[in-house]
């Protein structure tokens, strides 16, 4: 049962993915606070270190600088392929993926694609975005990533298609769907080898001119690949991969308010640019932290940990198990203490305040929340927006109209966060999972500072009940110095897209 616990794992994405389907009436029923009477605004946990932290704030004695940059370890992105660029002479056919999961596991998808392409020396057709059943988007691929600007980067490594010719036209995923299809292939391993694809893929290929694959998702082995291979799979991932026109400049726009608040400049009017370029000339843009907090009922019940929010709120998470997995995620083996021992509980915002606070952010920092629904709402959020009240997140930075581009387009909110946190100065993530592992990844290959919290340390500071804030404060900062997005070399088996080093970074 222990990898039930592993949040954002592959076998709880399982769960989360069949929901939906299973339990379509109880999906909607997270905005419908009626259902479970849980809605008791949960209490701080950590009240004796909540208080000190909000004394310390207001008479911040410098302790290390928290902003300042990671120093440069001598590594560059590698991502050009080391012979001179070979598109294949000769198409063996057409390559097509229909891509399931959310928007940075699809992504992992596109790149996978285009390195399974070149290995079979075949034509990609840009791949195909199932209907995500749990974020209900239906978003395309050329919705989300600029087309164009994917095909001409990879211009010189395969070729690429937009649609399918005429003569293929009946290739499409509706197609597959009713029945057992000769061009499908249904079954490539997680983690397939190159040989694999070779064997299995070219034949069809060979045979009917094309060949669709899917399911897709981890199906492309990170070991023992050419290193032109690798070198294209993180060209894809960090280079041919950019956000259509809208969402980076919805992200542009949000960052610039992140960087220059209209507080310095009183008003969002037609004056803004110009007293923001003012501001600019007297004290420079201002710095800001992303922090990515998935923090949904699901995550909460799946751990089994206690967040504060008294019985209530452990019968609603109790039962919602129950209801959803129906006894495939058991109720805890591990009492809280043990959980936390072993760093199995999603930090709650309370939590991950007092880690910023630890490190050393006072509460003039800017924050941005990347966030879908956060279990509990504002109330959850409070202790959080006490520790740093220049709270931010898309809803309250953006105008009406900006917000009406995106609405409800799970895929999109994700792109414009993902964007956001691309251009942060500290990016941090409560949760292990996609969002965290494709930024952590991204962010390496510029050696943009990226806080990873040492959850089973966490734990067990927040056990201690004995524990004074400057013992807190001086074991988190310990226990953080080599966690902040230092170059970590890739282990077997580990993906390229989260440790780029060496596959893709060089050094000297
Ligand atoms: C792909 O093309 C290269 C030469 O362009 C050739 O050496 C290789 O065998 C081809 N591979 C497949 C699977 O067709
Ligand atoms: C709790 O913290 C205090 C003060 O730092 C320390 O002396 C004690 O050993 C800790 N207790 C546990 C169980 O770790």
């Amino acid at each position: 049962m222990q990898s039930h616990r592993n949040h954002g794992g592959a076998l709880a994405g399982v769960f989360v993915l069949l929901l939906p389907v299973l339990f379509p009436s109880l999906f909607t029923s997270h905005a419908s606070p009626s259902i479970f009477s849980e809605w008791n605004a949960p209490k701080p946990m950590h009240l004796r270190l909540l208080n000190s932290a909000l004394q310390q704030q207001d008479s911040q004695g410098k302790q290390s600088d928290p902003w300042t940059p990671l120093p440069d370890e001598g590594w560059k992105p590698c991502l050009d392929c080391s012979n001179s660029p070979s598109l294949p002479t000769n198409s063996q056919g057409y390559l097509q993926v229909f891509l399931d999961g959310g928007l940075n596991q699809q992504r992992m998808g596109i790149c996978d694609a285009v390195a399974v392409a070149k290995i079979l020396n075949a034509t990609l057709v840009i791949p195909y975005f199932e209907v995500n059943l749990v974020w209900q988007d239906s978003s395309s691929f050329g919705d989300i990533f600029d087309v164009d600007h994917f095909i001409d980067v990879l211009k010189d490594d395969i070729s690429i298609v937009k649609e399918l010719p005429e003569d293929f036209s009946w290739s499409t995923r509706r197609y597959y769907a009713t029945r057992i299809r000769a061009t499908r292939i249904k079954n490539a391993p997680v983690h397939a080898s190159a040989n694999w694809y070779q064997e299995n893929v070219s034949p069809i290929l060979e045979s009917y001119g094309i060949a669709a694959i899917a399911p897709f998702s981890h199906r492309l082995a990170f070991d023992n690949l050419p290193m032109d291979i690798q070198r294209l799979r993180c060209k894809v991932n960090f280079k041919a991969l950019s956000f259509v026109p809208h969402i980076r400049a919805l992200g542009d726009a949000l960052i610039s308010r992140l960087r220059y608040p209209p507080g310095q400049s009183e008003a969002l009017g037609s004056n803004y640019l110009r007293e923001v370029t003012d501001v600019v000339d007297r004290q420079g843009p201002g710095k800001f932290v992303v922090l990515h907090l998935r923090f949904d009922k699901d995550m909460a019940a799946h751990s089994a940990c206690d967040f504060g929010g008294g019985k209530a709120e452990e019968l609603a998470l109790a039962k919602y198990r129950q209801v959803m997995w129906q006894g495939r995620v058991l109720n805890s083996k591990f009492t809280d203490e043990e959980l936390r021992n072993q760093g199995r509980c999603p930090l709650t915002p309370e939590e991950i305040g007092l880690l910023l606070a630890a490190l050393g952010f006072d509460s003039n920092t800017r924050l941005y929340l990347a966030s879908h629904k956060v279990y509990g709402g504002e109330a959850r959020l409070s202790t959080l927006r006490k520790l740093f009240p220049l709270m931010e997140d898309k809803k309250s930075l953006a105008s009406a109209e900006e917000k009406a581009q995106i609405k409800g387009k799970a895929s999109l909110l994700a792109a414009v966060d993902y964007y956001v946190g691309m251009h942060s100065d500290i990016f941090i993530s409560a949760s292990p999972g996609n969002m965290h592992n494709a930024m952590v990844g991204h962010r390496t290959i510029k050696n943009l500072k990226t806080i990873r919290p040492n959850m089973a340390l966490l734990g067990q500071l927040f056990l201690n009940n004995s524990m004074g804030w400057s013992e807190f404060q001086q074991a988190v900062v310990e226990g953080h110095q080599n966690r902040q997005g230092q170059i970590r070399i890739r282990n077997p088996e580990q993906s390229i897209y989260t440790y780029p080093a060496p596959d893709c970074m060089c050094r000297g």
